[in-house]
């Protein structure tokens, strides 16, 4: 049986991957760091088969402790301050974790397990101001962001390590990708939440940003696979993950206030607060090569998504016993 250790188990990605790892026979453990109010809630439904440890990509000791303690064969490095906007209000703090955390846990290994297989979740604000369209693992990097200049630190840190002391350390560039376990501060599922509140009467509208930035938006449930894929290969090597489509903030309004048979025009404002110092305005990712040496391509379309993160958000609030108050209910649920 092999082992993985996940750093960012509460988050969104961990707990897909954890769920995949354990489907396919894996010994999963979880590393969370300490907190007054743990967020135990995306993996509770596994929550008795995996094993959880403490620590903090802050804390070089907790990891050695950790990394010796498990002796896993694989590392995903999930963990990271991942929100891009609280990056210009915490940079400093984002690059402690975000960036700095990824040679702290690189180091670890090193010392302690330095043949254990490594994943790093780079991401696809590293390509920022967009050098070429679609992004492939060949374009250049010009990150926007605190967020952004951090994971490219992470990214070559990872093939520092790999050059410079044959580890099996590679890196997944994933485009946005998203759930209904997505957090609400992200904007697609702060708009599926808001739809779902809309429709039952709970609130009136939505303030967002920029409408007209476009990502290309994947399900997460779908990319963790891409990310076991790569510590399987016979060489380490980083890959684009992505749709190969992009679609704007309003594209996704549209069809997430359609799905409940409402328009956006009615209930979505613009407040600047939720602009950013420097905007990403265009992301489209090129999977190739993941195709192609992974067998990997994506299954959920976006639309697909959109309706399965705004069903989710308002079947909640059906089974606590609220009520359609606007619009109508989408088929599916009915
Ligand atoms: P997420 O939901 O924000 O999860 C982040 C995780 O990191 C949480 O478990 C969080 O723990 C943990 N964490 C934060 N600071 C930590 C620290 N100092 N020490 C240990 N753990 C810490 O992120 P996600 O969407 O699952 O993304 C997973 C990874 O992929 C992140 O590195 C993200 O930057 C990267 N990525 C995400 C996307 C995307 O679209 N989702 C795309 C490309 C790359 P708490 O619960 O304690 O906060
Ligand atoms: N969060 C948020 N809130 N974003 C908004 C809003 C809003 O009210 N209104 C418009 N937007 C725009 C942002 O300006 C951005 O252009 C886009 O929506 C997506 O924002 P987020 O959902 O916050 O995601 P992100 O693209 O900045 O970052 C995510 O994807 C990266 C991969 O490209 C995060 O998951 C990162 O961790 C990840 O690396």
């Amino acid at each position: 049986m092999k082992t993985a250790l996940i750093t960012g188990i509460s988050g969104q990605d961990g707990s897909y991957l954890a769920e995949h790892l354990l489907d396919l026979g894996y010994r999963v453990v979880g590393m969370m760091r300490r907190s007054a109010t743990p967020s135990t809630g995306r993996f509770a439904a596994i929550e008795d088969k995996i094993e959880l440890v403490a620590g903090d990509l802050l804390d070089q000791s907790s990891l050695m402790r950790v990394i010796s303690d498990c002796q896993p064969d694989e590392v995903y490095n999930l963990a990271a301050q991942s929100f891009v906007h609280s990056s210009f209000t915490e940079p400093i703090h984002t690059g402690e974790v975000t960036g700095l955390g990824v040679t702290r846990i690189l180091e670890a290994l090193r010392i302690c397990a330095p043949k254990a297989r490594f994943y790093q979740a780079s991401s696809s604000e590293m390509f920022g101001d967009v050098f070429e369209t679609p992004q492939t693992e060949a374009t250049p990097f010009h990150p926007r962001s605190p967020y952004g200049v951090a994971k490219v630190y992470g990214h070559w840190a990872t093939i520092n390590y790999r050059e410079s002391y044959d580890m099996y350390a590679c890196s997944g560039i994933l485009f946005n990708h998203e759930s209904p376990r997505r957090g609400l501060e992200f904007v697609t599922r702060k708009i599926t939440d808001h739809v779902a509140a809309i429709a039952c009467g709970e609130k009136d509208g939505i303030a967002l940003g920029n409408l007209d930035a476009r990502r290309d938006w994947g399900f997460a449930g779908d990319y963790i696979k891409a990310m076991h894929l790569m510590l399987q290969q016979d060489t380490p090597e980083d890959y684009v993950i992505s749709t190969n489509e992009t679609h704007s903030v309003r594209e996704f309004c549209e069809i997430a206030f359609g799905r409940v048979g409402l328009d956006y025009n009615d209930f979505v404002s613009i407040d600047p607060r939720f602009y950013r110092p420097a905007e990403v305005e265009l992301l489209l990712g090129d999977f190739s090569k993941a195709k192609e040496k992974l067998g990997w391509e994506p299954e959920v379309t976006f639309a697909g998504l959109v309706e399965m993160m705004v069903d989710s958000d308002l079947k909640r609030r059906l089974d606590a016993g609220a009520e359609i108050k606007r619009g109508k209910l989408p088929e599916s649920l009915a």
